[in-house]
């Protein structure tokens, strides 16, 4: 996640097959470890038998998340668990399905080639299958390296500039937001949350509103994503700015005042992919509300990452199904949230550390964790761990 992101992704939730141990997760685990190791460096896995795709590496990421209660962390950790590994509250937005939601192990692929996605997604299932079953997958695309300027935030189906505002890797507000520090304990040192969000979004009724109302609905200007106050995309928006009218310049309803909170420990990073599936039932329109049908099934993939979902994700979901009106376009279908482990140092593998038999001891205090991680930039600590997350 601290790898600016790839044009393409595969977020790929598993389920443990019922008999499975917690040996078996140890396994299971050591084995997507190598895999996706030698495939972000552009080394085939021994058992890969198209060794030639993976050449290109294509800044490949594979991240490994840990889902909910008994069926894994339970399994292996169940008191390294932390209170927020549970499913999001249930929102009156949310219209969700189980074939989006949840899942024992989540399994991210992000490169800027979507051969890379698909070739290093089957190699880590085939590797899988004897432990886990997929219990869905969700593909997702931005803009095709080259198309736009590096560095240009993203534009989603809507045609709103999406990302402006999010930590950016690097920053000290990202180490915050993601890791955990100042007031926010990580449940283990470098480890992180993962909610997987699925969105769908209702272009043919988007389609009936025009530009002013579109750019109320959100604050910005669609144009360059600006503030409705002025400027230019990465300018403050002025919550307090009112027009000729007296009405706020920024709606009360609009999407970012919603989801902005004074609250400094309410930030999370975000990372939106757009998906873009063929219709199902091609009714030719969708209504309100409605998520099939229409001329197209389209909407967001949408990832926050931070250190306590019930404190960072929760209050800022909770405020968008109070108000928010991008609802009257857009529909929760998914739900999942994990729980991500640091990655691991050589020889090691992501999640070793919940096993309490490998290499030095990770997790501490909150304090200990800054600390901890500058001794190892300044190379006196222990030897550097590898993340599934390669190339980050
Ligand atoms: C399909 C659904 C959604 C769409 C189309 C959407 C779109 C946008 C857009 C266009 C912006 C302004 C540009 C930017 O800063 O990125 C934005 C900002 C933001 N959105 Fe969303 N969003 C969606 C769902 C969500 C959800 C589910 C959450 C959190 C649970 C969220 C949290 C935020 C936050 C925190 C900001 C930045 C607000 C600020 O401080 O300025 N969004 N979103």
């Amino acid at each position: 996640m601290a790898t600016a992101p790839q044009a393409f992704a595969a977020f790929v939730a598993l389920d443990l097959h019922r008999d499975t141990t917690r040996d078996a997760v140890r396994r299971l685990l050591r084995v997507l470890s190598e895999d996706a190791a030698a495939l972000t460096q552009g080394r085939a896995p021994v058992a890969d038998q198209e060794p030639w795709l993976t050449v290109n590496p294509a800044r490949l990421t594979v991240t490994l998340g840990l889902g909910l209660g008994p069926r894994l962390l339970g399994l292996v950790a169940p008191d390294r668990a932390p209170a927020w590994l549970r499913p999001l509250p249930s929102f009156s937005i949310d219209r969700l399905e189980e074939r989006w939601s949840d899942g024992d192990l989540l399994l991210q692929f992000c490169a800027d080639d979507r051969l890379t996605v698909a070739h290093a997604q089957r190699v880590l299932l085939k590797d899988s299958r004897s432990f886990a079953a997929v219990r869905w997958v969700q593909d997702g695309f931005r803009h095709t390296v080259g198309s736009v300027p590096d560095g240009q935030s993203m534009r989603n189906l809507f045609g709103q500039v999406d990302g402006t505002v999010t930590p950016r890797a690097g920053s000290a507000e990202f180490e915050r937001v993601v890791h955990g520090r100042d007031g926010f304990p990580p449940w283990i040192q470098d480890g992180t949350s993962l909610v997987v969000r699925r969105i769908a979004m209702n272009l043919d009724t988007w389609d009936e509103a025009d530009t002013p109302a579109r750019e109320d609905a959100v604050g910005r200007r669609l144009r360059d994503g600006a503030p409705l106050t002025g400027g230019a995309e990465h300018d403050e928006p002025d919550l307090a700015a009112r027009g000729p009218l007296n009405f706020p310049v920024i709606a009360d309803y609009a999407h970012v005042r919603r989801s902005r909170s004074e609250d400094p420990r309410e930030r999370i990073h975000r990372r939106a992919y757009n998906y873009d599936l063929p219709v199902a039932d091609a009714s030719g329109t969708r209504g309100r509300g409605a998520t099939t049908g229409g001329v197209s099934d389209a909407g967001m993939v949408f990832a926050a990452y931070c250190s306590d979902v019930d404190r960072q994700v929760v209050p800022i979901q909770r405020r968008l199904d109070e108000l928010d009106m991008l609802n009257a376009w857009t529909t929760p279908v998914g739900s999942a949230v994990f729980a991500v482990p640091p990655g691991c140092a050589e020889g090691g593998f992501v999640g070793d550390v919940l096993f309490g038999d490998c290499g030095p001891p990770l997790w501490g205090p909150a304090h200990a964790h800054g600390r901890a991680r500058a001794e190892r930039d300044n190379g006196d600590g222990p030897p550097r761990r590898r993340g599934a997350d390669e190339g980050d």
